[in-house]
C-alpha cells in the first residue's frame, strides 16, 4: 500500500481558465503558497485480481462523478507505468470539500504522490507536478513546498511548478462557508472564457501580475506582494461575475473580511485578502503576524473563533509511512471537528 499526504495551495496570483482543457494547461502561470492546515490523506493499493477501480472518498464510496474524474486520472498513471492494474483509493479531506478552499488541490496532489508510488514510478518534483495537473490544475503547485510558481508552458513537459524565492508569509483562512460551492471551477472557468468580456483582460493583467509579484517576492516588498494579492484576486471574481448566465462565488459574508482587513491596514498591520471560487477568504500577511491578524480578524468579524484557522507554509506532496500518517490522520480530524 502506499499512502501520501498533501496540503492545499491559496494562489497570491490566480489560475483561472485552461488553454488545454485535456492536457489541463493554464492560460497564464500562477504563484501560490501551500499551508500546513487542512491534509489530505491517500492510500493506494494496487489489486492485480480486480476489474475495476475501487474508489472510497472521506469514508464513503465516491460518487460517479467523483469516481470517474478519479478513474480517468488513474488510467494516465497507468498508460505511464504501463500497467493494467487496477487499485482502491481510499482518500480523506479535511478541508470543507468544494468549498473554494483548494481541496481539488490536495486531492489530486496526494493521489498522484500515492499513485506514482503504488505503480512504482519514480518521478522527479516536476514530474510529480505535471502528474498533479492533469488531475486537477491547482494541484500542479500542491506538490511543491511553501511558495510555489507555476509556469504555464506551452506543452505538457513545460507546464509545471517549482519553488519560488521570497519573504516568511502565512495567512488566516476565514471559513465564512463550508458548504460546497454551486458552480464547479472547471465549468465556471470555461464560462469565464466563452462568455465573459473580461476573460482576455483577465490573462494579460495576470501574467503582468505574476511577473510583478515575483519581482515583489524577490525584493521582499510586502506593500506590492499585498495589493498584487488582493487585486489579482478581486480581477478574478470581477472576470467571474461578468459570465452570462452569472456567477458570484463572494457572498456578504466574503466581503466583511475584505472590509476587515482594510480595517486593519488602516491600523498599520499588512493585512491582504483574497478568495478563490468559493465564499471563503484568506487573509495574507507575514509569517511573524499571523496571530495579530487573525485577533484583530476575530475582534472585527462575528464568527466563532474556530472560523479562524491560522496557516504557515507546508510541506508539498509526498509519500509517508503508515505509523507517520496514523498520527497525521488524528491530527486532521481534529482540525476538521474545530472547523464545523
Ligand atoms: O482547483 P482547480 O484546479 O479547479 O482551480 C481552482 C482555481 C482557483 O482556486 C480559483 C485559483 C487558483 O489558482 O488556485
Amino acid at each position: 500500500m502506499s499512502r501520501a499526504v498533501a496540503h492545499p495551495n491559496i494562489a497570491l496570483i490566480k489560475y483561472w481558465g485552461k488553454r488545454d482543457e485535456q492536457l489541463m494547461l493554464p492560460a497564464t502561470g500562477s504563484l501560490s503558497l501551500t499551508l500546513d492546515v487542512f491534509p489530505t490523506v491517500t492510500d493506494v493499493i494496487v489489486d492485480d485480481d480486480a476489474g475495476t477501480d475501487t474508489i472510497v472518498f472521506d469514508g464513503m464510496p465516491a460518487a460517479a462523478s467523483v469516481a470517474a474524474r478519479i478513474t480517468g486520472f488513474l488510467d494516465i498513471v497507468r498508460k505511464m507505468a504501463a500497467s493494467t492494474a487496477h487499485v482502491r483509493v481510499d482518500t480523506r479531506n479535511t478541508v470543507p470539500t468544494g468549498a473554494g478552499l483548494a481541496s481539488s488541490a490536495s486531492g489530486f496532489a496526494a493521489l498522484a504522490a500515492a499513485a506514482a508510488d503504488a505503480y512504482g514510478l519514480d518521478l522527479d518534483g516536476r514530474a510529480l507536478s505535471r502528474l498533479a495537473r492533469r488531475g486537477s490544475g491547482s494541484a500542479t503547485r500542491s506538490v511543491v513546498s511553501g511558495m510555489a510558481l507555476w509556469h504555464a508552458g506551452v506543452d505538457d513537459a513545460s507546464s509545471f511548478a517549482e519553488p519560488v524565492v521570497g519573504p516568511d508569509l502565512g495567512m488566516v483562512v476565514v471559513i465564512v462557508d463550508g458548504a460546497g460551492k454551486a458552480v464547479s471551477s472547471r465549468v465556471a472557468m470555461r464560462l469565464t472564457r466563452d462568455t465573459s468580456p473580461y476573460f482576455d483582460a483577465w490573462v494579460r493583467s495576470t501574467s503582468d501580475d505574476l511577473d510583478a509579484m515575483v519581482a515583489a517576492l524577490a525584493g521582499d516588498d510586502m506593500t506590492a506582494i499585498g495589493e498584487l494579492v488582493e487585486s489579482n484576486a478581486l480581477r478574478m471574481h470581477a472576470a467571474i461575475a461578468a459570465c452570462r448566465p452569472p456567477i458570484r462565488y463572494l457572498t456578504p459574508r466574503s466581503v466583511a473580511v475584505f472590509d476587515a482587513a482594510a480595517a486593519l491596514r488602516a491600523d498599520g498591520l499588512a493585512a491582504y485578502a483574497s478568495a478563490d471560487a468559493g465564499a471563503n477568504v484568506v487573509v495574507v500577511c507575514r509569517d511573524a503576524d499571523v496571530d495579530v491578524v487573525r485577533a484583530g480578524l476575530a475582534a472585527r468579524l462575528d464568527l466563532p473563533a474556530d472560523r479562524l484557522v491560522a496557516a504557515h507554509a507546508g510541506p508539498g506532496a509526498h509519500v509517508v509511512d503508515r505509523a507517520t500518517v496514523a498520527d497525521g490522520t488524528r491530527r486532521a480530524c481534529t482540525t476538521e471537528e474545530e472547523a464545523e
